[in-house]
């Protein structure tokens, strides 16, 4: 079936389209009131994410309100947490609490190597409905988060500032780190062969943490992952999406992915990205945040800034550099979107 709306995936082929297509990173989620209204009702987010009727709606929200060209699964890169037993939970100000950390083979060997994925079930529902939802108007995104990214989390147990464990184990314990990253990897594959059986049309992979790794370590410990995944699933034939924050020094080897747009933040201008690829990928991006809390004329500046850059290349999908925080007033979002429209014809068709 075709969708109503196809830009996102025309942009991903790199064909000409007459607007440039977009959506944001984290759209569904705090700094919309219907959210927090949804989530105080259920009683905070790990319940809104394991009932799909709940999930379905929070990320139907966004797109009542904007004129977005993509949904997102309202989930997170941390559900994979469940397989391997480890209880994980919310706190405001705070963020994600694992109960249990991965830190050694003893860790390890105490989880269940079947992993049962009946446990985040909720996740391929909510897939179900949103399709359902969504009745082919738009596309929808399913994703995970990179295995090194993940791994951040089971090893540190909270959102760290220092990264201190996982930094002691790249220097100390190189080969628990490779069967750690093993394991997660088939464990995410498998969630985004889930997520794609139930209907998404694009995966994304989020490598947030990614650019903690210098040099070789980057290829070592996350890159070769990306491409473990990337070929269990190319038979699925689903567009794919890396991001990664910082991706300044790790230019040569992300050209190198075998995926079909990458998504990076405003550290690095998509001009600047694009040097030396033969524009070989799509690339999403990359609006710094804090441009949203700025005045209506400076947004617009920005935006065309932004669409100066992709020097009319097709093969843009228009995005912020990193997920939306929760102080942006969404109407400061809507006027991005609006201005959007109005003059990336400017820039798209050629
Ligand atoms: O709208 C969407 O983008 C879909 C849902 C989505 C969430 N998290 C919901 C969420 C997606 C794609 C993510 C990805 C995610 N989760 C990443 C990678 C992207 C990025 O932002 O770099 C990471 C690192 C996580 C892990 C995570 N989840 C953290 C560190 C936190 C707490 C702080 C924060 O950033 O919000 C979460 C919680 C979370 N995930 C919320 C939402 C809407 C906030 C929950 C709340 O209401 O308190």
């Amino acid at each position: 079936m075709l969708l109503e709306n196809d830009l996102l995936l025309k942009a991903i082929r790199k064909e000409p389209v007459d607007r440039t297509p977009v959506w944001i990173m984290r759209q569904a989620g705090r700094y919309l009131p219907e959210y927090i209204r949804l989530k105080n009702q259920a009683g905070g987010f790990m319940n809104l994410i394991r009932d799909p009727q709940l999930a379905c709606e929070i990320s139907l929200q966004p797109l009542k309100r904007f004129d977005l060209d993509s949904a997102i699964v309202f989930s997170d890169i941390l559900v994979i947490a469940e397989l391997f037993d480890i209880e994980l939970e919310f706190i405001e100000k705070v963020g994600p609490v694992l109960n249990k950390t991965l830190r050694t083979q003893e860790d390890l060997n105490k989880i269940n190597p079947e992993f049962d994925y009946e446990k985040i079930e909720y996740v391929y529902e909510t897939i179900k409905l949103l399709k359902s939802e969504l009745n082919y108007k738009l596309p929808l995104i399913g994703f995970i988060g990179s295995p090194w990214t993940v791994a951040t989390y089971l090893i540190e147990g909270n959102s760290t500032k220092s990264f201190s464990k996982v930094l002691d184990l790249l220097k100390n314990d190189k080969s628990f780190l490779r069967v750690l990253l093993d394991t997660i990897t088939t464990a995410s594959t498998n969630h985004l062969k889930n997520q794609i059986e139930s209907g998404v049309d694009v995966i994304m992979i989020f490598d947030t943490w990614g650019g903690l790794l210098e040099g070789s370590l980057y290829d070592e410990f996350s890159i070769q992952y990306i491409n473990k995944i990337q070929s269990s699933l190319k038979s699925y034939n689903k567009p794919l999406i890396y991001y990664i924050r910082n991706p300044k020094n790790k230019l040569n080897s992300i050209k190198k992915l075998d995926v079909d747009v990458i998504g990076i933040d405003s550290s690095i201008s998509i001009s600047n990205f694009n040097k030396g690829t033969d524009n070989k990928f799509c690339v999403q991006g990359n609006l710094d945040v804090e441009i949203l809390r700025l005045s209506d004329t400076k947004i617009e500046d920005e935006v065309i800034k932004i669409l100066e850059n992709t020097n009319n290349h097709t093969g843009h999908i228009f995005n912020l550099g990193t997920g939306i925080t929760p102080d942006i007033q969404p109407d400061k979002l809507k006027r991005l979107i609006d201005v959007l429209a109005k003059v990336s014809p400017r820039y798209t068709m050629k």
